[in-house]
């Protein structure tokens, strides 16, 4: 594996792990995204785990598992407006606090993400 991918320079999953089950521990408890989620994440947890490996550089592990992310259009059936996106990188970066992500790699991923919530967007405005 390429150790220089943004995966390997996190930590890889020594740092990916705990960090999205600290993301969902936001989500589950966040008024604007609560109503989007299964009351069991293990699944999302998983499928989560192994987007952000590859999404970052790491072993396709999505895909191998799941198939083509085609992630928009996997968030079409959930209302997704702004709100909804910045709640979700809010979360994120608390998620990153905990886990102790910092620097240039903190801010690396936050541009990714950033970006790809954004291309989630599939409302002007939902109800919060
Ligand atoms: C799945 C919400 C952004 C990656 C989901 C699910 C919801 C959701 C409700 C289905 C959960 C389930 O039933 O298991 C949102 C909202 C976002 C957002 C409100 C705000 C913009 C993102 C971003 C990424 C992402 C930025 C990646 C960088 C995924 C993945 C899945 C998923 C990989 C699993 C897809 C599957 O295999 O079914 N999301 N999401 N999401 N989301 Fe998001």
């Amino acid at each position: 594996q390429n150790k220089t991918s943004p995966y390997a320079l996190m930590g890889g999953d020594a740092t990916l792990d705990p960090l999205v089950e600290a993301f969902y521990g936001y989500v589950k408890n966040h008024s604007d995204l609560t109503h989007l989620f299964p009351d069991d994440l293990t699944e999302t947890k998983d499928k989560q785990k192994k987007f952000l490996t590859q999404f970052f550089g790491g072993p396709q592990a999505y895909t191998e598992e799941y198939g083509h992310p085609r992630l928009r259009a996997r968030h079409m059936p959930f209302v997704i407006s702004p709100v909804q996106a910045d709640a979700w990188l809010a979360c994120m970066e608390k998620a990153m606090d905990d886990v102790h992500l910092s620097g240039e790699i903190r801010e690396f991923m936050m541009q990714r993400l950033t970006l790809t919530a954004h291309h989630m967007v599939n409302h002007a405005s939902a109800p919060r």
